[in-house]
């Protein structure tokens, strides 16, 4: 599936635990900062389809608002027991102090968008 860089926030706005919900080229993204790292997976948690933004960045992972999965940023993979699938994860690059995010050239399908938004905590 081809790819590409779309520009995505300025490097500066981004600080270390930080994540911003995004939509690029359809497509829903969160875009972290960790370990000093831009990382983006996309904003759809594996479990039960909820929204990850507004989830704890901690130590190169996200945890889902909903019911509390963890997932690696850097590798999408499910932390712990829980062994939910994956989430996929989109390149990122940072040029001229923007971070740009690769994402596919194709629409994503209903399965790749977020249906529910987490419970109040
Ligand atoms: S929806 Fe993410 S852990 Fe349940």
């Amino acid at each position: 599936m081809d790819a590409t860089f779309h520009d995505a926030l300025a490097d500066a706005d981004l600080a270390e635990g930080q994540a911003r919900a995004l939509i690029l080229n359809g497509w829903p993204v969160l875009l972290c900062r960790t370990n000093g790292a831009a990382r983006a997976v996309i904003n759809r948690c594996t479990h039960a389809d909820s929204q990850l933004s507004g989830g704890r960045i901690r130590r190169g992972s996200v945890i889902c608002p909903d019911h509390g999965a963890i997932f690696n940023l850097e590798t999408g993979v499910c932390a712990g027991a829980a062994g939910y699938g994956p989430l996929k994860v989109f390149a990122t690059r940072v040029m001229d102090g923007r971070i740009a995010v690769a994402v596919p050239d194709t629409a994503p399908g209903p399965g790749q968008s977020p249906v529910r938004t987490p419970r109040p905590g």
